[in-house]
């Protein structure tokens, strides 16, 4: 439908999504997403020309439907992409602008019947996100169950499955269950070419599967979102506090970082990139449990290349003949 080699998307991982990541993922055969959630719209034609510079393969753009996001998508459309994807609201209104500029429309859901909805509502393809994902997640359901419940609402719409895919195996599986790619967000996270803070990078390689926690906490400038990250120190002292509710939190209006003159408090939502300064281990460290697969920082091209290898030879080991052991009276 959207033109890859490889059944493996780079998922949009907010700020933390740069062209050259993008385009290095486009460019090794899987497809790259660039989140666009919080560019400006008049910015927006000259990023996907940077990425447009970077590759000549396709690519896609993401927006998050918790904010009025038309004009960033007509600018996206306007400016060429034919792959736009769509997060945490109505998809309906972006069905119709995407149908008319001929692009493909990718919707991610955390259940069945927001799957079919969004079938209803127009969308081309769904994202079918488990709640082992990193960064905000919709539903309360872990992948395994929830792909072929999707893949089953929607039959023969093409569903991508997203969360706890940390490696070949994860791919293969999440093929075995009917998905038509796997969507990847963490093990880009730490890519060379990721806009990640190097020390969030260092904290998910050294991650395991428990080292993450769901919750609210980090609500400044996206409220009522829960997601998934590392649990960090920051983490540790709000439940030791009790969990206390948005307003009542320790240090709630300090300032903890910036970002040139822009100034970040406690419980910011935004992603740590490489251009912030000040107490980074503070921010939300965005990671899905597939942290505990994810042991280095690769350039992307790599991760895509042994991902998908892996997984073929996981698929290709399956089917394989067993050797047959003694026979069994
Ligand atoms: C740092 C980070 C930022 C994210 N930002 C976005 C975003 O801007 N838009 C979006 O649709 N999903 C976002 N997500 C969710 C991912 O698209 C995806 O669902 C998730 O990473 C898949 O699970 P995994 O982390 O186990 O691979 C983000 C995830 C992470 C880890």
């Amino acid at each position: 439908l959207v033109g890859i080699d490889l059944p493996l998307v780079q998922a949009p991982i907010g700020r933390a999504a740069t062209p050259r990541l993008v385009a290095a993922v486009s460019g090794a055969g899987g497809l790259g997403m660039m989140a666009l959630s919080w560019t400006r719209p008049e910015r927006v034609a000259g990023v996907v020309e940077q990425v447009r510079f970077l590759t000549d393969r396709p690519f896609g753009v993401n927006v998050i439907l918790a904010w009025d996001q038309r004009a960033r998508v007509e600018a996206a459309l306007a400016a060429g992409v034919r792959v736009v994807s769509t997060f945490w609201g109505d998809p309906a209104p972006f069905a119709s602008m995407c149908r008319q500029a001929g692009a493909v429309h990718v919707h991610t859901v955390g259940s069945a019947a927001d799957a079919r909805a969004a079938v209803d509502a127009g969308v081309n393809v769904v994202v079918a996100q488990g709640w082992e994902a990193g960064g905000h997640v919709l539903g309360q359901v872990a992948s395994l169950p929830l792909v072929p419940a999707v893949v089953d609402a929607v039959d023969p719409v093409p569903v991508i499955a997203a969360g706890g895919v940390g490696d070949g195996r994860g791919l293969a599986a999440v093929l075995a269950l009917g998905a038509a790619a796997a969507w990847v967000g963490t093990a880009f996270v730490v890519a060379e070419e990721s806009g990640a803070h190097p020390s969030y990078q260092d904290a998910i390689t050294t991650a395991d599967e428990t080292s993450t926690s769901y919750s609210v906490l980090f609500d400044g400038g996206w409220t009522d979102a829960p997601h998934r990250t590392l649990t960090t120190a920051q983490v540790r002292a709000w439940e030791e506090a009790g969990r206390p509710a948005s307003g009542a939190r320790p240090g709630e209006d300090d300032v903890v970082a910036n970002e040139g003159t822009r100034a970040i408090r406690r419980y910011a939502a935004d992603v740590p990139t490489a251009g912030i300064d000040g107490d980074i281990g503070s921010l939300p460290h965005y990671a899905g449990q597939s942290a505990g697969l994810v042991t280095t920082r690769e350039p992307a091209a790599v991760i895509v290349e042994r991902i998908s290898t892996e997984a073929a030879a996981t698929l290709q080991g399956a089917i394989a003949p067993q050797e047959s052991g003694p026979a069994v009276q």
